[in-house]
């Protein structure tokens, strides 16, 4: 008999060279941001490739706090960003006093749709914020299009983007500013934490500064120690070295990860293309290329109870799975009460929210785990709907 399988959703990928990392930080005198955060912003920095400014920080939240407000966004501006998305794209505007404004996504990829920002631009316009959804790349020339005919700001929130690349620019080298979420589930983690990014030296130079405390000398700076001042109003979002090491030892993977998630992705998705009536979230086009994050298919014509239906059966079976995301963001509670948008206005949103389920790719998985993945979907297809 088959023994049931429990496949999760994510997993960590944790080895004992990340253990060992931590232990030599422990064993030494700097715990947070020295030698372990600056090695990890220069490796990473080299990854993404020429021009890149990176910066170490506590979680992608912070980053995207970071870029909006030292690019100098605030009350009176708007900022046009995807209706479908993780709250923290559009927190983020918010915390800083401007306007998040939404556009609907295009259903075939789950990202922004240029035409839907075309036509929110107003005179209030100071940035686009995009998402490179689940990894696959935003078509980011008809974004810089937009941008460049009217002199927005473009912040990339690559959270889930890692290794993505568009004309062979990894994605965030070609907006302003950008930024990557190191959370357990995600291509590589440090526990929390994140990572700012730019192709602005200057941008980058005053993020850095703003993401501890806003004073004008690190530790090693400092003639006399204790001493410096503060030019600027900052806050402490820094990443600690210990968290920076195991991010260090995960970069070194990063290549095994991508081509795990790359192989699991295209097997899932053959499989998936025999069963009627779903539709596999993708993008096909040669200059892009996305970074498998996971495989997320929506399921067409179905109430959210069958879909919910389905992803009990799924776990039950030992599918672990997610919804990215459970609500298009102008429909969670906050946003409906502070702005009341039409919320007709956002159906692709809507139906990716209502439909879809986001299926594993990851590393963790083991042999046969996808073709247990797409058997136990096929047949819970059949029975549930
Ligand atoms: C698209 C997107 N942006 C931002 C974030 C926030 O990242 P963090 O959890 O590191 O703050 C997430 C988290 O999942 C995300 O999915």
């Amino acid at each position: 008999m088959n023994q049931l399988r429990q496949i999760p959703f994510g997993k960590p990928w944790i080895t004992t060279a990340e253990r060992e990392a931590v232990l030599r930080v422990l064993d030494g005198d700097i715990l947070t941001h020295g030698p372990q955060a600056r090695a990890f912003e220069e490796e990473f920095a080299t990854f993404m490739g020429a021009g890149a400014h990176c910066l170490t920080v506590s979680s992608g939240m912070a980053a995207l706090h970071l870029a909006y407000w030292q690019l100098g966004i605030g009350p009176g501006d708007e900022v046009i960003v995807p209706a479908q998305t993780h709250v923290a794209t559009v927190h983020a505007v918010e915390v800083v006093g401007a306007t998040p404004v939404f556009a609907d996504c295009d259903l075939t990829t789950g990202n922004i749709d240029p035409q839907a920002v075309a036509r929110l631009v107003t005179p209030r316009t100071r940035a686009i914020g995009v998402v490179h959804y689940n990894g696959i790349p935003c078509d980011m020339d008809a974004i810089m299009a937009i941008a460049g005919q009217h002199e927005l700001k473009v912040v990339e929130d690559c959270a889930l983007a890692v290794g993505a690349r568009f004309r062979d620019k990894h994605v965030g080298l070609i907006g302003d500013a950008a930024i990557f979420s190191f959370y357990p589930v995600k291509h590589i983690t440090t526990g929390d934490g994140g990572m700012f990014a730019s192709r602005h030296a200057d941008l980058a130079a005053k993020v850095s500064k703003a993401r501890a405390f806003g004073v004008d000398r690190s530790f090693g700076e400092r003639e006399v120690p204790g001493m410096y001042d503060v030019p600027t109003l900052g806050i402490n979002y820094r990443m600690s070295d210990i968290n920076a090491s195991i991010g260090r030892e995960q970069l070194k993977r990063i290549d095994a990860i991508l081509q795990a998630r790359r192989t699991n992705f295209e097997a899932l998705k053959r499989l998936l293309a025999r069963v009627p009536g779903t539709m596999v979230l993708d993008v096909d086009r040669p200059e892009a290329l996305q970074s498998w994050y996971c495989l997320t298919v929506v399921l067409e014509g179905v109430s959210t109870e069958r879909r919910n239906a389905v992803v009990k059966a799924l776990n039950a079976a030992g599918v672990g799975t997610s919804i990215y995301y459970p609500q298009p963001v102008p429909r969670l509670t906050y946003y409906r009460n502070k702005y009341n948008n039409d919320l007709a206005l956002y159906p692709n949103a809507a139906r990716i929210s209502d439909q879809s389920i986001a299926l594993p790719v990851g590393p963790h998985l083991q042999e046969g785990d996808i073709a247990y993945i797409g058997a136990a979907f096929e047949r819970i297809i059949k029975e549930k709907l």
